[in-house]
């Protein structure tokens, strides 16, 4: 592997780092492939899991002469370089979230982040199955990319030093978000500034009160140790997080075709296995940072969560200018469970 001259500093230091923190380094000599993974997330979490189990099945199914070698935690790439890096074909896979497909090309992925377009995992569920989660994964090749498959977190909760569960409660707060234009103007819409930072970077921003709050699942909040820096958590269920795994088409291409058949099944065992355990992590989560009393946890009432609604449905409006009405109206329908058009 060559790695490009702006991640090399980066990745000599994970590599040192990776002993240290138990990560899966390639120690197999024997394996005949080697699969690079890289992700920013703790492997306690949904991701984290469901790569393990991926990792495994590929190891089992070709006894050992494929290894998926999981570079977790932004140990090798965060945020920022991590879609460079596959482009440059210095890692093999990643599973970035769905939001981190705008910046590269792909805005139709934003769909997935508009506020209360969910409200329960079997719509989420209907959607990545459907016509439209498939037409969305085949966009990939418009830079050759290879969408192999969705992977659930679950849904995000806004945090803070307060309280959030009215508009109002937001003004003026800086809110670190992902880079996806939905996420900052639904920031907007409630009164917020939305400042990107990528994830890896976000317990520190939060610890120095570069930003405020933040919103994520409970899983990526507890295992990123966020609670220590975040004194109230308002559960409003206001988005969706979940995963593409995805691959460059000449790392695909390269493969022998029953290598990449095993991969397949490996990975279709694996994202089911993770979407059956993402909603347990996230609770088991919840009850770990209730039982640590580090943060306090408020219920919002449908009246509460109808107001944030109201206060954002403008986004919606907006992504539509973006990237075509047509888009909005089959998401919706295909979240409603009705027929994609
Ligand atoms: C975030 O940046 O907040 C999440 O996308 C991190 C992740 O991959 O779950």
């Amino acid at each position: 592997m060559r790695a490009p001259a702006f991640s090399r500093r980066r990745a000599v230091q994970a590599l040192g780092l990776a002993g240290l923190a138990g990560t899966r380094v390639p120690a197999a000599p024997a394996a005949r492939v080697t699969i690079r993974l890289s992700h920013v997330v703790a492997r306690r979490t949904p991701k984290g899991l469901a790569l393990e189990h991926f990792a495994e099945r590929v190891r089992s199914l070709s006894q050992g002469e494929i290894q998926v070698a999981i570079y977790p935690n932004s140990l090798l790439y965060g945020d920022e370089d991590e879609m460079q890096a596959l482009q440059l074909g210095a890692v093999d896979m990643l599973a970035p979230s769905l939001s981190k497909f705008g910046p590269i090309g792909f805005p139709e992925f934003e769909l997935f982040d508009l506020p209360f377009l969910f409200d329960a995992g079997e719509q989420v569920q209907h959607t990545k199955q459907g016509a439209v989660g498939q037409e969305l994964l085949a966009l990939l090749a418009r830079q050759r990319l290879v969408g192999l498959g969705y992977l659930d977190n679950g849904f995000k909760h806004m945090s803070a030093n307060r309280a959030l569960r009215a508009p109002e409660d937001f003004v003026g707060l800086r809110v670190r978000i992902q880079s996806s234009r939905v996420i900052a103007h639904q920031m907007r819409a409630l009164g917020a500034r939305p400042v990107v930072l990528p994830f890896g970077e976000t317990h520190r921003a939060l610890a120095a009160r570069v930003v405020d709050g933040t919103e994520n699942p409970v899983s990526n909040f507890w295992t990123q140790r966020m609670h220590e820096a975040q004194s109230d958590l308002s559960l409003t269920s206001h988005g969706y997080l979940g995963y593409c795994l995805v691959v460059h088409q000449r790392f695909w291409e390269h493969l022998a075709a029953a290598d990449r058949a095993l991969i397949e099944q490996a990975l279709a065992e694996a994202l089911a296995w993770g979407n059956a355990i993402a909603q347990r992590e996230n609770d088991q989560a919840l009850a770990a940072l209730r039982a640590s009393g580090a943060t306090r946890i408020h219920e919002l009432d449908a009246v509460q969560r109808q107001r944030l609604r109201h206060a954002t449905r403008g986004v919606h409006e907006a992504l539509a200018a973006r990237i075509g009405a047509e888009w909005i109206r089959r998401m919706r329908g295909a979240a409603a469970g009705t027929r994609q058009g």
